[in-house]
């Protein structure tokens, strides 16, 4: 099978798994970000066709919502919350560190594929600023120094 087939074929798994009316849209680009860690666009193709859901409209549902992705992504998505509490605490200096320890800038992965830098807007835990989400682990308080410590846990867990 080839990439494209695989790709075609898993999505059409998810789509008899959660059902082929166009109300499942979400929830099977869902189960599509999870396979994949992202959206293929082999993928949006084949929900398009097997949903009979126009791509535009498929496309308008994937761009929408933050959690969906159509660029490849890290195993780790590290997200940077840069909200007005956590940049009076410097989230600046954080995120020049992340940039510098992981040689990525928001919005790209690793060469490895195992992290991704994003950042984001108050993920409602100011008071414990500067905050910094991996994956579903908020972290708080981060210090600069504290950066490659958690870069390092992270890559030893997944090894
Ligand atoms: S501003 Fe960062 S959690 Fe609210």
């Amino acid at each position: 099978m080839t990439k494209t087939e695989n790709v075609a074929a898993a999505t059409k798994a998810i789509i008899k798994k959660q059902g082929n009316s166009k109300s499942a849209l979400i929830a099977v680009l869902q189960d599509i970000q999870e396979t994949f860690n992202y959206l293929p666009k082999d993928a949006l193709k084949t929900a398009s066709k097997t949903m009979n859901v126009p791509l535009s409209r498929v496309y308008e549902a994937a761009t929408f919502y933050s959690a969906f992705s159509l660029k490849p992504r890290g195993k780790n998505i590290v997200k940077i919350c840069k909200g007005t509490a956590c940049h009076v605490r410097g989230a600046a200096a954080l995120q020049d560190r992340f940039e510098s320890t992981l040689c990525i800038k928001p919005g790209e992965t690793t060469p490895d594929k195992m992290f991704s830098l994003e950042t984001v807007n108050c993920v409602g835990a100011c008071a414990l600023g500067p905050v910094v989400v991996i994956n579903t682990d908020y972290h708080g308080q981060v210090t600069i120094n504290k950066v490659d410590k958690i870069i390092d846990k992270i890559k030893k867990e997944g090894a």
